[in-house]
């Protein structure tokens, strides 16, 4: 069998080549198909970077116009699978909903599912990126134990999303503009990072040629650990513990540097990222603004900014190249718009989602894929003879 290479957590390895997204982890640059993440988030859209993610290139207004119309006409549920929430504790965590969620699309559009097909790939891709977003505000809006509103396909994405979420009653709702735009420029800030631990996910359970929404689902499970996309919410406990503790950030600090079990700085460290994470740099500025309209918590966002200021004077932190993270200061967005913490990493998904499904069908189209399977170095016992019970 030759000699295996051990590579625990996969620093080094390459599992595939990949021209969807750009990441220079000393210089702090983050590309999508080229376009550096700054650009997109100042001038683009949530679903123009979608597209562009997913078919490689920006639309023109013409293939935009297509593309967002077709996703408006695809955000209802079934009605079956609307009873589906009805199954799940009200305290349910909105990640199990949304990934059984995703897993259960698969039953109800079984006419989309062949990975090799490529009409039924294009339209599975259209049903996820149309439909998460109205299965997360399902998600919440049964743990508020309120009424399921329709979408209104005469609003955008992340309007109708917000409807779907704070709608009560739907009809006096009104999303207010500032926040459309704020989370439409964080869900462009999530919208992919190349290999990290949910893509490398998706593509290892697609590699097996299961369908599109198996993977998505497993990716979900993947994202929803407090070292991935959990962090976010993550980090709202860990300033709650800090602030309950008398707002004392040092003796907090202490605690992470003498590597207390289960004490981390979370929303800080990366493994790509030797230097402050782009996307951390655009959300810190986007919480400023968006916390002084909206009235956020500034006691939160103060109580961070001084956390991070500690940690970044700080060797230990220094030594070990950590820095914020794209997840330290979004949880304060969040909260000023109205959501709860457990909601957070369901917000990361919808704006992880393209990335997934762009790096899915890249891997499915490319004929170098193989089936995902690494190797190990056994290490447990020689041969030995079976033992009846009796005599153990
Ligand atoms: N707080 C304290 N120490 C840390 C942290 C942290 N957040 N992150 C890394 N370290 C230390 C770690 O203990 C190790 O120290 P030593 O060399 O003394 O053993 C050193 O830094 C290197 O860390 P590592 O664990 O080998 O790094 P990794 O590349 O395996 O892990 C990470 C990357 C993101 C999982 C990790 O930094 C971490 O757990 N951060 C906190 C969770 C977090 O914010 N995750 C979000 C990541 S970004 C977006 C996303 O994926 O959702």
């Amino acid at each position: 069998t030759g000699l295996i290479t051990l590579d625990p957590g996969f620093t080094n390895t390459g599992s595939t080549t990949s021209a969807v997204t750009y990441i220079d982890g000393d210089a702090g640059i983050l590309r999508y198909r080229g376009y550096p993440i700054e650009q997109l988030a100042a001038k683009s859209t949530f679903l123009e970077t979608s597209y562009l993610l997913i078919k490689g290139e920006l639309p023109s207004a013409t293939e935009l116009e297509d593309f967002t119309q077709r996703i408006s006409r695809h955000t209802m549920l079934h009605e079956d699978l609307k009873r589906f929430f009805d199954g799940f504790p009200r305290d349910a965590h909105p990640m199990p909903v949304l990934s059984s969620a995703v897993s259960a699309l698969s039953t109800f559009y079984q006419d989309s599912l062949d990975p090799f097909n490529e009409e039924q790939v294009e339209l599975s891709t259209i049903r996820l990126l149309a439909k998460v977003p109205t299965i997360a505000a399902y998600a919440y809006k049964k743990s508020v134990g309120q009424p399921l509103l329709y979408p209104d396909n005469s609003r955008g994405l992340v309007e109708n999303f917000l409807r779907l979420s704070f709608g009560f009653p739907a009809e006096d709702y009104e999303a207010d503009p500032l926040m459309v735009k704020a989370l439409d420029q964080l869900l462009i800030l999530h919208a992919d990072h190349e290999q990290n631990c949910s893509t490398s996910t998706v593509r290892l359970v697609g590699s097996s040629h299961a369908n599109l929404f198996a993977s998505i689902s497993a990716g979900i499970q993947a994202l929803s650990g407090p070292l991935h996309g959990g962090a976010n919410q993550q980090v709202l406990e860990m300033l709650a513990t800090i602030k309950s503790s008398d707002g004392n950030i040092k003796s907090f600090v202490d605690r992470v540097k003498n590597k207390e079990p289960g004490v981390k700085l979370m929303g800080f460290g990366h493994r790509v990222y030797k230097n402050y994470d782009p996307r951390a740099t655009l959300v810190k500025a986007t919480a400023d603004e968006v916390l002084s309209k909206l009235g956020g918590n500034d006691e939160m966002l103060d109580l961070a900014k001084q956390l991070e200021e500690i940690a970044l004077s700080d060797d230990y932190f220094i030594s070990r190249k950590l820095y914020p993270n794209v997840d330290f200061y979004t949880g304060l967005i969040y909260r000023a718009m109205g959501f709860p913490d457990r909601m957070f990493t369901a917000l990361f998904t919808i704006g992880r989602l393209p990335g997934w499904i762009a790096q899915w069908q890249e891997m499915i189209k490319d004929p170098a894929t193989k089936i995902g399977r690494p190797r190990q170095v056994y290490t447990g016992s020689t041969a030995r003879d079976y033992t009846e019970i009796d005599g153990r």
